[in-house]
């Protein structure tokens, strides 16, 4: 198979890029905005007919949530607009698109872990333009698979992990809202959950939405004392609640998701938040010894 992935240098992309080396028998095109804007057609288009991908993956996206109220219009651009672009050109070049979303599209009003076809209700600008691009992918598409997933880190970017490692050897307190409860993903994990769906999507029928983050519950508050556990740093995390840490944008108070959809149709086991965050560690060369 040929396998394009967009945005691969963001912590998604670049874990594709990683795993991409056990899989010789497919042909893997990595692409980020530098080689092609996904906002504007013709650089995507002349990118997709140089490369004839089997399956697109986009993991490209506008991700600072905080950023987005300010700047919404091009948050929308990048999260809702290109993926229109993407979607529209599916049919004539036959690529299987996979693409990237949020738990950010659901309000955090509930108190089970969110199914795919609960109703979304997004309570920023930031989810609504991730929202809009799945929207855009089920209006101009009959087959395509959607996956949602939450609070993602990795070794690579920036991310809710790497600043707490960093603002621990600075600090001798940090402050963190136990009151925003969901599942922190491994970007390694949901690359290889990715690449093990993509021999599988002949089965694909209709526009598919799928939900995946490693397994088990907490709060930012739960991850940053296991991040400091793991690390054993001395650095003491004080539980706060959100409305003592105000935000440009409103997140979803619960966005816990149900993952059965993906685990019975793909056959994947996911592992355990915990032992994800081990073996990030591990590989950042930060674990206790
Ligand atoms: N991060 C999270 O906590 C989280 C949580 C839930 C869902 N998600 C979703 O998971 C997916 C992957 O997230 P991630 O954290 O890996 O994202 P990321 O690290 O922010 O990477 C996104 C990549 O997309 C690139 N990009 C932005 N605008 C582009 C454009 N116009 N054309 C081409 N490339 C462009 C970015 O480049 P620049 O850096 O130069 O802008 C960046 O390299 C996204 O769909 C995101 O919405 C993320």
């Amino acid at each position: 198979m040929i396998i394009a992935v967009l945005g691969a240098n963001g912590q998604l992309g670049n874990e594709l890029q990683v795993l991409a080396k056990s899989y010789p028998d497919d042909s893997f095109y990595f692409t980020d905005i530098d080689e092609v804007n996904i906002t504007q057609k013709e650089s995507f288009e002349n990118y997709i007919r140089k490369i004839q991908p089997d399956i697109l993956i986009n993991a490209a996206a506008f991700t600072a949530v905080d950023k987005a109220e300010s700047d919404a219009e091009k948050a929308m651009q990048v999260n809702a607009k290109a993926v229109e672009i993407i979607a529209s050109l599916s049919d004539t070049y036959h690529y299987f698109l996979i693409h990237v979303s949020t738990d950010y599209v659901f309000d955090g009003t509930h108190y089970k872990p969110y199914h795919e076809l609960d109703v979304p209700h997004p309570v920023s600008i930031y989810g609504k333009t991730k929202l809009a691009g799945e929207q855009a992918i089920k209006g101009l598409l009959s087959r395509a698979i959607i996956i949602r997933t939450s609070w993602l880190y990795s070794s690579f970017g920036n991310n809710f992990v790497k600043t707490m490692l960093k603002l621990s050897k600075e600090r001798s307190q940090l402050s963190v809202v136990f009151d925003q409860i969901g599942t922190p993903t491994y970007a390694a994990d949901l690359a290889d959950a990715i690449l093990k769906i993509c021999p599988q999507t002949q089965k694909i029928k209709n526009v598919e939405i799928y939900h995946y983050a490693n397994e088990g519950v907490c709060s930012w508050y739960d991850l940053a004392k296991e991040i400091m556990y793991a690390t054993a740093s001395s650095c003491e995390i004080i539980p706060i609640e959100t409305k003592d840490y105000p935000t440009a944008a409103t997140r979803p108070h619960y966005s816990v998701l149900n993952k059965q959809k993906i685990k019975t149709d793909f056959g994947i086991r996911i592992p355990h938040w915990k032992d994800s965050l081990f073996h990030c560690l591990n590989q950042m060369n930060v674990l206790k010894k």
